[in-house]
């Protein structure tokens, strides 16, 4: 992770403490996380979730993640906590890693879209460790979904957040403040391991991001499944087919077929805006944002470069697929998210 060096743009205690004040009072504060910018409700005022939802526009049958300071008394929020947890978080908190853990029944099931779980996860930002430590005197929960419309890119800057709800900051909309920060050093969502259900399923991996399943196997001492598929796997909406995804269809392919595919669809004459990797430029495309060939690096950059892509209204954004191993799958599984249909999408596109 990049280290935080001194920003001008960082919040001074006094935003800080207006921030925590607008969401003790029920209102909704964006601000940045080390993997995305989150956009914030006190965890337990279910009207003040509910009007999460409503900005997003996301089902409110979602569960969104709580985030606590790393003082804050997990107990209070999370009941039957097995050795399991007190080792991820000895190892990773605070930091990207979200635990689903079964739910303390005073907490209510706004946050947990009626489950009987809840997600929780310490963030490492100063910024968000800053707030969680104003807000309630330390104690609170701050319920933050990603700070984007609902299936939409996660934005890792303030500037992302401000397009990304320019009507609802206007002075009588819902989004009262933007903290900003510099933009988020991880750049995509945090790893979601489900604790809550370990004697039937074991641990298991909701969602892939910067600390990998081998990291986390390292601790725990077995290997995370993956989720089933039926009735019994929660509901996450980062689990969805189509989400993170640009206006533009988005389309990714193997390096081998960047060639032919963009002759195609000169032929067609459509335009791509391209993203690649260890690429030098080309000038067949109206727009390419080459990333590094270092996974962590590429995933800073990955939903910045997808918005800005997305701006050169191409007919295609193109993405040749990164390497295949284990230190990509977090963005692997944002890519094909973000791809949903590339095949059928590409055939209508050159036919
Ligand atoms: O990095 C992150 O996790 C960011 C920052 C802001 O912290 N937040 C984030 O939130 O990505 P969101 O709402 O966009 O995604 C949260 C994911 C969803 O897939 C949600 O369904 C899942 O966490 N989740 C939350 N609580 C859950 C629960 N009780 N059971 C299963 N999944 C849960
Ligand atoms: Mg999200």
């Amino acid at each position: 992770m990049r280290p935080h060096l001194f920003n001008p743009m960082m919040p001074t205690s006094l935003q800080i403490s207006h921030a925590a004040d607008i969401l003790e009072k029920g209102g909704l504060v964006a601000f940045p996380t080390e993997t995305v910018y989150g956009l914030g409700a006190d965890a337990e005022n279910p009207a003040a979730v509910a009007s999460i939802y409503a900005t997003k526009g996301r089902p409110a049958n979602h569960p969104v993640i709580v985030h606590l300071s790393p003082e804050a008394d997990l107990s209070y929020w999370a009941k039957d906590i097995p050795d399991e947890a007190h080792k991820l978080i000895a190892a990773f908190w605070p930091g990207p890693l979200t635990l689903i853990l079964k739910r303390a029944d005073h907490i209510p099931d706004a946050v947990s879209g009626g489950q009987d779980t809840i997600g929780i996860r310490c963030p490492s930002h100063p910024v968000a460790q800053a707030l969680l430590r104003s807000f309630k005197g330390g104690q609170g929960g701050i319920a933050a979904p990603s700070a984007n419309k609902f299936g939409r890119v996660s934005p890792t800057t303030a500037q992302h957040v401000r397009d990304e709800f320019i009507h609802e900051l206007k002075p009588n909309g819902l989004v009262k403040m933007v903290l900003a920060g510099e933009q988020s050093e991880v750049g995509i969502e945090s790893t979601i391991v489900d604790l809550s259900r370990l004697a039937a399923h074991g641990p298991v991996l909701l969602r892939p991001g910067h600390i990998t399943s081998g990291q986390l196997a390292a601790v725990l001492g077995r290997k995370l499944t993956a989720p089933a598929t039926g009735h019994e796997t929660p509901r996450a909406s980062g689990t969805l087919e189509a989400h993170y995804a640009p206006h533009t269809p988005l389309v990714v392919i193997q390096p081998a077929q960047l060639d032919p595919v963009l002759g195609q669809l000169q032929r067609a004459n459509r335009t791509t805006a391209l993203l690649t990797y260890a690429t030098p430029p080309r000038n067949d495309c109206v727009s390419q944002i080459d990333l590094s060939e270092q996974a962590t690096e590429y995933a800073y950059e990955l939903y910045a470069s997808l918005r800005k892509l997305d701006m050169a209204a191409a007919d295609v954004i193109l993405v040749v697929a990164p390497p295949d191993n284990a230190d990509w799958h977090g963005v692997h599984d944002r890519l094909k998210r973000a791809a949903h249909d590339s095949l059928g999408v590409l055939a209508r596109l050159i036919k």
